[in-house]
């Protein structure tokens, strides 16, 4: 298990290169399951989460490669359409396994994913969804099995927009013929990348990005070519960085539209942006200004941002609230602030945190990803050397974090344990 030593307080300077998107690429991934076609995605970041699906993919008989932001994978037949428990707990996103198997091959066996330090994350809106599209669904021994004499197009009312949901369903519709529609769909901008991936696989996918997507099936789909979008979690993170450490840096492949609220977010705490072509100039807040967040669905707060905003908010003139409304454990970091001097409270699903501090450098542990580039943050604006352990986790959704803010002047490395 990795650590990371950061020397603070740093400041940041110069130019960051956004990665591709994970939580894009990962679905997108999966889709190649719908096909025995090649399928090649570039601008794929080099991240464990997608060395995962790749596993899980030549697990079940495709043959992969993966080099300098290239994933490409061929099939060797035949497929097998499980997905064990050592894979499936290594990453929970290896559910999306199950719309493409049960289109395909009418069966599959995957391990319920479980929970995870911030929630309990059920996936009882995925399973609802493929019983309304005909399969039946069984438990066994943590496993789930479903079965289909035929997947039938249906429409589907989500009780959530669930991300995962949205991306299973829509993979699934995309192999079945006649016209599924999602009611109250994610309308994260992932979504829509994964829309374009299976409309060039031939099938017809409207309204991605809205709140009713119709699917328009084919009995068969082709393979395909895609580059991944920019990172919008990646690009948000190095926005708060820049912010908290009041440096003005420039942000290259980040799309503006799809940041809306953390810019609207951000300039009221002071914040302010050049939009370029190909990059975003931050100009930093002289005084960071206190500015409370409720996280919700696209296009809300992301929760994905929630912590890295939590450590922001600690240097601001003055108090906040976070409110985390999608799930109901994501304040572990909170706790590995204080340690190092953060003042917030934690009440239910709220936080109140009283700033400014002056952060001071502690030994601390990422408890998720996200946790993880909090702390990192925080031990940058922080006086000292600070220890983060338990970098897996940052390493499952931040390509070269470390590098990226070496070279940006941040006094940071890995410690190999
Ligand atoms: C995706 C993202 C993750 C992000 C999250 C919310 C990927 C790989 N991951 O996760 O980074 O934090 O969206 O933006 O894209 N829920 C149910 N039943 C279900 C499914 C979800 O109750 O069947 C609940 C979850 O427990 C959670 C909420 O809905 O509280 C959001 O989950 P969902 O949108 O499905 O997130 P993921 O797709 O898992």
């Amino acid at each position: 298990m990795d650590s990371f030593l950061v020397s603070g307080p740093s400041s940041l300077k110069g130019r960051v290169k956004i990665s591709g998107s994970k939580n894009s690429a990962l679905p997108i991934i999966f889709s190649a399951l719908l096909t025995g076609d090649k399928c090649e995605i570039s601008n794929v970041p080099d991240l464990a989460d997608i060395k995962s699906a790749g596993d899980i993919l030549s697990y079940c008989g495709k043959k992969c490669s993966f080099f300098s932001g290239k994933f490409s994978c061929e099939e060797k037949s035949p497929i097998k359409t499980e997905a064990p428990y050592d894979m499936v707990r290594k990453m929970r996103a290896s559910a999306l396994i199950a719309g493409p198997m049960l289109a395909r091959f009418s069966k599959v066996k995957f391990a319920l994913p479980g929970g995870c330090a911030i929630g309990v994350r059920p996936i009882d809106i995925h399973l609802d969804a493929f019983s309304k599209m005909g399969a039946k669904v069984t438990f066994e021994g943590g496993y789930v099995i479903m079965e289909t004499k035929g997947l039938k197009p249906a429409k589907i009312n989500f009780k959530f927009p669930s991300v995962g949901a949205t991306e299973n369903v829509m993979m699934a519709a995309a192999l079945v013929k006649g016209e599924t529609v999602i009611y109250n769909a994610a309308r994260e901008p992932e979504i829509s990348d994964l829309a374009q991936v299976l409309n060039k696989m031939g099938a017809q996918v409207e309204g991605a990005g809205e709140e009713v997507i119709r699917i328009s099936g084919k009995t068969q789909l082709n393979g395909f070519s895609h580059e991944i979008i920019h990172d919008r979690i990646e690009a948000g993170t190095f926005l708060i960085a820049a912010c908290a450490l009041k440096s003005p840096i420039e942000i290259y492949g980040a799309k503006k539209e799809h940041l809306s609220i953390l810019f609207r977010k951000l300039k009221l705490s002071g914040a302010q942006f050049e939009e370029f072509e190909d990059k975003i100039l931050v100009k930093p807040p002289q005084k960071i200004k206190p500015v409370s967040i409720s996280t919700g669905p696209y296009p809300l707060f992301p929760t994905d941002l929630q912590a890295q905003w939590m450590a922001y908010m600690t240097l601001a003139e003055g108090n906040c609230k976070i409110k985390e409304n999608i799930f109901e454990n994501r304040f572990m970091h909170a706790a590995e602030l204080m340690r190092m001097g953060a003042k917030i409270e934690l009440k239910g699903g709220e936080a109140k945190i009283f700033g400014p501090v002056n952060l001071s450098a502690a030994p601390v542990m990422a408890s998720d990803l996200r946790a993880g580039a909090a702390l990192i943050i925080a031990a940058m604006a922080a006086q000292g050397k600070s220890l983060i352990k338990r970098v897996y986790h940052i390493d499952r959704g931040y390509e070269k974090i470390e590098e990226k803010l070496f070279s940006m002047g941040a006094d940071i490395k890995r410690i190999k344990e």
